[in-house]
């Protein structure tokens, strides 16, 4: 394996929101592909039970933009000032700019679950959503190894029955997300500033980050 390009990939896979190229087309084959990779993410008790819905109409694409600007437009321009830290700050901008653009961002992508999930149980829970999240990541990553972008997004859940509903999603399956997807303007995507991995991971028991021994 190549590892300066496999930690390229793993370390600039960002939330790309002000660089998605509204104006360039994406092909159906490359979404095609990246689902294909995706589809080697793993699943409890090997169901692979995954669903992707590709929604390039722009009628549904705009009626999907609507939901998610009811539901995150103004609490992000809120956010976004009272934030204190600028990382922060530009995060919910960002965040924000997006409630408006959504519509003309070429492809939406809503990686679903076949499944209901029963949140009440710890191990149904865990083992349902890391059988769709797991993909999800890797359809993002191989997105950006092609040149396109995207970010991972939850708001319009809070309406989940009208996108499901404008969908045709059936109520025996559940969404887990919504990938704005587009070519990026550019493809030169820093690494985020992160902490040290020794000050968040503790060894053997809980409560004494590596790094303070
Ligand atoms: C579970 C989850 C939900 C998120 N929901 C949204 C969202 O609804 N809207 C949005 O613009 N970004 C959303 N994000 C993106 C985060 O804001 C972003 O990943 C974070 O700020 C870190 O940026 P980075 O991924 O470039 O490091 C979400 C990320 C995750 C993991």
């Amino acid at each position: 394996m190549d590892i300066a390009t496999v930690d390229e990939l793993l370390t600039t896979t960002r939330a790309v929101r002000n660089r998605l190229d509204l104006d360039r087309p994406v092909g159906r084959e490359v979404i095609l592909e990246c689902i294909r990779l995706a589809m080697q993410a793993p699943t409890a008790s090997n169901a692979q039970d995954w669903r992707w819905l590709v929604i390039t109409d722009a009628g549904k694409r705009a009626a999907i933009a609507d939901i998610y600007h009811s539901v995150g437009a103004e609490y992000l321009a809120y956010a976004a000032k009272e934030a204190s830290d600028p990382q922060t700050r530009r995060v919910y901008a960002g965040a924000q700019a997006l409630t408006e653009t959504l519509a003309r961002v070429p492809v939406h992508v809503i990686p679903c679950l076949d499944n209901r999930i029963d949140n009440s149980n710890l191990l149904t829970a865990a083992s349902a959503w890391a059988s769709i999240i797991p993909a999800g990541w890797s359809f993002l990553l191989a997105l950006r190894s092609r040149g396109l972008g995207s970010v991972w997004t939850t708001m319009h859940l809070a309406r989940e029955r009208e996108v499901a509903e404008l969908l045709g999603i059936p109520d025996t399956a559940t969404q887990a997300a919504l990938f704005p997807v587009a070519y990026t303007i550019g493809t030169d995507f820093r690494p985020a500033k992160r902490p040290p991995a020794e000050t968040i991971t503790y060894w053997d028991a809980w409560g004494h980050p590596v790094g303070e021994r």
